[in-house]
């Protein structure tokens, strides 16, 4: 998946008018957005229609599927006829899970991004342990894409050192979080943010200040 600018906003408000006026803001820089359970569950499932249609951007539906197989397959299927581009799914429901999702991605020409590690304080109790197995494992069953915490540099690092150059690691918890933007890019492909944006009293300031600091580095570094 290509990501211009090498930024995802991830779109939280619930109020549906709002969320699309704001991305609307800013969406001449960025090609995707990351919407999840807060608008879809206040808007229902044809936000994501809405989004693709009125700001042709791409969307990753962040449902962090996490059930059986045969249910797995189901919330996939669903999802992508929806017109979602990618889905986010948890790594720790193991192999059978795993593949249930690829093959429904497969079936209907979207994408999974395989989540392996979390950026809130709370992951290291249990999912934080064993993102490097959950890493192994998506290399083992062919998995392109993961999700990484910016807010864990160290654990961003061995999750890129597992999965390889060639896959793509999506970032969320830049900004707000704590995550840095530039030190993150330097294991992911591209960075989730969005209070940072959203919240922002002037969301189009905030992204083209964001692009000229990743851009001043890229020029340097
Ligand atoms: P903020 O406002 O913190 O939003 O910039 C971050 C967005 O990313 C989601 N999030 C995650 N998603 N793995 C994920 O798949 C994570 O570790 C993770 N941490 C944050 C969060 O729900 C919000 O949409």
């Amino acid at each position: 998946m290509k990501i211009k600018n090498n930024i995802i906003l991830a779109m939280d408000l619930t109020d549906p008018s709002e969320a699309l006026r704001v991305t609307g803001q800013v969406i001449d820089y960025i090609d995707t957005v990351k919407i999840g359970y807060p608008l879809v569950l206040s808007a229902g499932m044809g936000c994501i229609q809405e989004f693709k249609e009125e700001l042709q951007c791409k969307v990753i539906a962040d449902f962090k599927v996490a059930d059986i197989p045969e249910t797995n397959e189901k919330i996939c299927n669903i999802t992508f006829e929806h017109g979602a581009d990618a889905i986010i799914v948890h790594g720790f429901t193991g192999p059978d899970s795993i593949k249930a999702c690829m093959d429904a991605a497969n079936k209907k020409g979207g994408e999974i991004f395989l989540l392996v590690d979390m950026s809130h304080p709370g992951s290291g109790k249990f999912i934080g342990r064993v993102s490097e197995e959950m890493a192994r494992l998506g290399v083992q069953l062919g998995v392109e894409n993961y999700v990484a915490p910016a807010t864990k540099p160290e654990s961003l690092m061995g999750i890129r050192r597992i999965v390889g150059e060639g896959a793509f690691i999506i970032s969320p918890g830049v900004g707000f979080q704590g995550g840095e933007a530039t030190e993150t890019l330097k294991f992911a492909n591209a960075i989730i943010v969005g209070r940072t944006i959203y919240l922002s009293k002037n969301p189009r300031k905030t992204i083209e200040e964001l692009i000229k600091i990743l851009g001043d580095v890229h020029q340097t570094g």
